[in-house]
């Protein structure tokens, strides 16, 4: 196994240092000065070291000081082949992608030539079986926002029958007021992540810093399975515990809907990462998917985290063997492109 370990390393990355090394104490002192100048400005309290991203390589994170770190992470999981890799430094010289990024196209009214290449044969090879539209994004929480819109607005055009607005909904959209503002909601669940945009936070519900003085809306939250280990000792306690949160799926659908708020989609993540490392079991994702068929209410996956196959499938949801593909599936990160896989009836 070792010799394999060195075969692998030698052939893909062999400038990689030998192994992690810190010379001063942590934060460095380059870095306190960095950070000083930083905190005149803006907001900087999350920030823990500033990288040398010129002398960073593999697996390794080099700092400022010249400490040398094991980037078990690779960022925020949002790197995927190691820092300075090859192939993607070599995305950056070819100048049909340089002119791309010079020019800042808009992509919805101006795009380069390649575009529909670029949608059609690269984002659209991976798409999840059954999902053959999308609509790319700067960021994840941007996919989010348009994951959500998607749900709303197919949910009013199935309600409305027609493609035409009335004069009401036209007058009272433009000051925030229903019918035009529509009084619908999106199902999430606790510990959830799905980003820090205004729409994204309302279903987002990791950390209380995230959220703290920001208005939300009151949407229906439900609990994600907290399950006993080991898995097998605790069997029959875990069937409950799934049980109990699709229980409480179902209440509160109903429950919006009496109270004129209708749950128009139902975002989850296959697994929770920033709220915890936090596992669904195969039969919750099945039965989900059963009650958002039987209510006609999208199952939106995030696949920010899990996506691009890092769980050893391209998406973690194939690992669900679900009956039919879930309705959206948001991406990003290790993609290294952001959007929202969708089925067509959510275009
Ligand atoms: C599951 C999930 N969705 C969405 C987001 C938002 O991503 P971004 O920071 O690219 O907007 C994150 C960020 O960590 C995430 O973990």
């Amino acid at each position: 196994m070792a010799r394999d370990i060195r075969l692998h390393k030698s052939s893909i990355c062999p400038a990689e240092p030998p192994g992690p090394s810190v010379f001063t104490d942590l934060p460095g002192p380059k870095t306190m000065e960095l950070l000083e100048d930083l905190t005149q400005v803006t907001q900087a309290k999350s920030v823990r070291l500033f990288a040398d991203y010129s002398k960073s390589i593999g697996n390794y994170l080099v700092d400022v000081d010249g400490n040398v770190f094991l980037d078990l992470l690779m960022q925020f999981s949002s790197l995927p082949l190691g820092y300075n890799h090859p192939s993607i430094l070599n995305i950056f010289k070819d100048r049909k992608n340089l002119l791309s990024i010079a020019n800042q196209p808009t992509l919805g009214a101006f795009p380069p030539s390649d575009y529909p290449e670029s949608i059609l044969f690269i984002l659209m090879s991976i798409a999840p079986v059954g999902l053959c539209k999308v609509i790319p994004a700067v960021c994840d929480a941007v996919a989010t926002e348009n994951a959500l819109k998607s749900a709303f607005i197919t949910h009013k055009m199935k309600q409305r029958g027609k493609i035409s607005f009335t004069q009401a909904e036209i007058e009272s959209a433009m000051i925030n007021l229903p019918p035009g503002s529509a009084n619908v909601s999106i199902l999430s669940f606790r510990g959830s992540f799905h980003g820090r945009t205004m729409g994204a936070l309302s279903v987002s519900h990791a950390k209380y810093i995230h959220k703290m003085d920001i208005p939300a809306f009151n949407w229906p939250v439900a609990s994600f399975p907290a399950y006993s280990y080991p898995l097998q000792q605790y069997n029959q306690e875990n069937s409950r515990e799934d049980e109990r949160c699709l229980c409480e799926v179902e209440e509160l659908i109903e429950t919006f809907k009496k109270n004129d708020r209708p749950v128009a989609g139902i975002i989850i993540e296959p697994i929770q990462t920033v709220g915890g490392d936090n596992y669904a079991s195969i039969y919750f994702f099945q039965k989900l998917q059963e009650i958002t068929k039987q209510n006609s209410i999208p199952l939106i996956m995030d696949e920010s985290n899990t996506g691009g196959g890092v769980t050893g499938k391209m998406w973690c949801h194939e690992h669900f063997s679900l009956p039919s593909p879930p309705d959206m599936v948001i991406f990003g990160k290790l993609a290294q492109v952001s959007g929202v896989y969708l089925k067509h009836e959510y275009m």
